[in-house]
């Protein structure tokens, strides 16, 4: 989707994007309070990123749950794509993922798509694979259920991925992938089939089963074009359409326009920073909504919907919503200064990576038991 203030693309996302706008565009329902409380009625509570519109559209959730409730159990969906080190904004999606998992009790296939940023990016195989398994680390360690999670590695499952992928890539055709994506006749080949590899999983299971089982897709918007294609050839092949749950992105450290991308590595804070980089990042690059002098700021008030560490607090740090507002009014009124409000948002974010990278090491030795062995 490209208009003239701002594009989004599974590969890039530019300007500042109009989410009313994508809703439209994209064809996709608003989360409503009607189905933010069925939610609510089967986890018992909301996350959130529920809560706080950060999660905020979705495709045939109403379904999904219909079904939920008649006792035909749902799976979880998602994917990471390996071509650089793990950003905060990747764990938001994930950990609401988790979330998921924990408060309907479902499996979870997890997709990392070594095919696809070999494809895309100007790296080599082995690259990509020594980041395949460093991501893997990110994603054992935030606790999905053993058992329940399965790992797919595009070029380690082809003989799982393979058969279906084709199936899908019979019935779409290259100027339907022009039309979504841009691509053109200087694109390589293999870019021209990866959707139909993204759109596998969504069966898998149905698939192994042999019996069809709904499927649920958490994502941020970006990657949800791969399933406006697919949709229209699930039923085709006599499977369900998988529903789809989307979020807004986390903005880049330079403010609110893009995304926080782990390509700009400025743009990002990584789950591998130390607490000194966290911080130094925090101080000398997060777009603030404070005001130029002191006084100014404490005269005038900041701008919270545009400071990226007050939004750092919103997506994911600060859980407490009386806390947020606090900061959020203290900020608005001059109260708060930029500097206090940077100092909690790196307190927040090192006291999470703390635990997070221990995590991420003991998953050195839990990474195999998640991988697909079917
Ligand atoms: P990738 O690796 O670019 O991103 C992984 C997931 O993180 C989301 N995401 C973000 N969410 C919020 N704020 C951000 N700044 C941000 N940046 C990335 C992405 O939307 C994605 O959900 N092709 C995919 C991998 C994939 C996949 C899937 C993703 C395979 N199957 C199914 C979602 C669902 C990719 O490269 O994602």
């Amino acid at each position: 989707m490209k208009s003239s203030r701002f594009k989004v693309t599974p590969w890039e996302v530019e300007g500042e994007v109009d989410y009313g706008k994508l809703i439209r565009d994209f064809g996709v329902s608003k989360l409503d309070e009607k189905i933010l409380k069925r939610i609510e009625k089967h986890a018992k509570e909301l996350h959130l990123m529920l809560r706080r519109g950060i999660f905020f559209a979705h495709r045939d959730l109403d379904w999904l749950l219909d079904e939920y409730e008649k006792g035909n159990k749902f799976f979880l969906y998602t994917g990471c794509g390996p071509s650089g080190p793990i950003h905060l904004g990747h764990l938001g999606t994930w950990l609401f993922t988790k979330w998921l998992q924990d408060k309907f009790d479902v499996e979870l296939w997890f997709q990392f798509t070594d095919d696809e940023k070999f494809l895309f990016k100007d790296k080599s195989y082995e690259e990509i694979q020594k980041w395949t398994y460093e991501n893997m680390l990110d994603v054992a360690a935030l606790g999905f259920k053993k058992g329940k999670t399965h790992f797919l590695v595009d070029t380690k499952h082809a003989n799982l991925l393979y058969p279906i992928a084709v199936r899908i890539a019979k019935k779409i055709t290259f100027s339907t992938l022009k039309a979504s994506f841009g691509m053109t006749n200087e694109d390589n080949i293999g870019k021209i089939f990866y959707t139909s590899m993204q759109a596998a999983p969504a069966v898998v299971p149905s698939v192994l089963a042999k019996r069809n089982i709904p499927c649920l897709i958490p994502l941020a918007i970006d990657q949800d074009p791969h399933f406006r294609v697919a949709r229209d050839v699930y039923p085709k092949l006599g499977y369900y359409k998988p529903s789809v749950i989307h979020s807004v992105f986390m903005p880049a450290m330079s403010g609110p326009k893009g995304k926080m991308s782990s390509s700009e590595v400025n743009s990002a804070i990584l789950t591998t920073d130390s607490a000194k980089e966290v911080e130094n990042k925090i101080k000398k690059y997060a777009f603030s909504g404070g005001r130029d002098t002191i006084e100014e700021h404490r005269k005038l008030g900041g701008n919270p919907d545009v400071d990226v560490s007050f939004q750092y607090l919103r997506f994911l740090f600060e859980e407490d919503d009386k806390k947020l507002e606090r900061i959020e009014k203290d900020y608005r009124s001059g109260k708060m200064l930029t500097s206090e409000l940077k100092k909690i948002t790196i307190e927040r974010i090192n006291a999470f990576l703390k635990e997070h990278q221990k995590k991420r090491e003991k998953a050195r030795k839990e990474v195999e038991k998640f991988l697909w062995k079917g």
